[in-house]
């Protein structure tokens, strides 16, 4: 867990909890520990009929809702979050096959990327501020917001996040992923301490492992790209 804002009790173990991205990887593995855990679950996907496809056999799906949401469309998650103690922000474009080749990628990048990514993230937490209900907020980052160089023996923290005109500069591998994360979070920590949300960021490494969806992960594909050579 890198930074947090906020402070306060921790959530009631009786208010349901809201996790975004349901039908994704990770997402998906969230709401069914949630269940096995006795929680009551509101599950947010674009495709409800895909997210109850892919939940249907977990233990305790009946303390499970599933809400149409999408981050694009603002006051999307109202429904979802209303009553919630606690939000889970798994959500979050995977597609980013943008190539920086392209004589206006950045602009692109800008547009078609930072901005939906950063705005989605906005809206889902003016939906925690109207809800009203939400104690603690979790927003998922990545490892790749990480540079472990420079940093103090084998410690890595908040002193490590990449540099973002560093990242723009030499997009390294994964560029477009790295500032969509960084923008989002830098957003949504603003966000939370103008509003009086409770914020903490997890930062993820790359997650291997069984999966509930009909194709295999992003990240798992990437892990295995060695053996593979697909390269996503
Ligand atoms: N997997 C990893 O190794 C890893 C590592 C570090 C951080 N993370 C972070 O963990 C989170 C989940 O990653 P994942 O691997 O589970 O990705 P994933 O399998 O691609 O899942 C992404 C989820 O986000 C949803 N989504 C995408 N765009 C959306 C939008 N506009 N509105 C609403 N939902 C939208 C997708 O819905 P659809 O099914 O409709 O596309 C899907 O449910 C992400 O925030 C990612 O950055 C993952």
């Amino acid at each position: 867990m890198m930074g947090s804002v906020g402070g306060g009790g921790s959530p009631e173990q009786d208010q349901p909890v809201c996790v975004t991205g349901a039908t994704g990887y990770v997402g998906s593995w969230l709401v069914r520990t949630l269940l096995r855990r006795g929680r009551r679950v509101h599950a947010t996907a674009r495709d409800p009929v895909k997210a109850r496809r892919m939940l249907s056999a977990v233990e305790g799906k009946e303390r499970l809702r599933v809400f149409r949401a999408d981050m694009a469309e603002e006051g999307s998650f109202d429904d979802a979050i209303i009553g919630c103690a606690t939000l889970f922000h798994v959500a979050a474009s995977m597609d980013l096959h943008l190539s920086p080749d392209q004589h206006d990628a950045e602009e692109r990048v800008r547009s078609q990327v930072l901005e939906p990514a950063t705005r989605g993230t906005i809206n889902v937490l003016r939906s925690c501020v109207r809800a009203g209900t939400v104690r603690r907020v979790v927003f998922t980052s990545s490892v790749s917001t990480l540079a472990a160089a420079g940093s103090e023996g084998s410690v890595v923290d908040e002193s490590c996040l990449r540099d973002l005109g560093d990242v723009w500069a030499t997009k390294p591998i994964g560029w477009v992923y790295i500032l969509s994360k960084r923008l989002a979070e830098e957003a949504a920590f603003g966000f939370a301490r103008e509003n009086g949300l409770r914020l903490v960021s997890v930062v993820l490494p790359t997650v291997a492992g069984p999966f509930l969806t009909p194709a295999v992960p992003t990240s798992v594909q990437l892990l295995l790209s060695p053996i593979t050579r697909i390269y996503c």
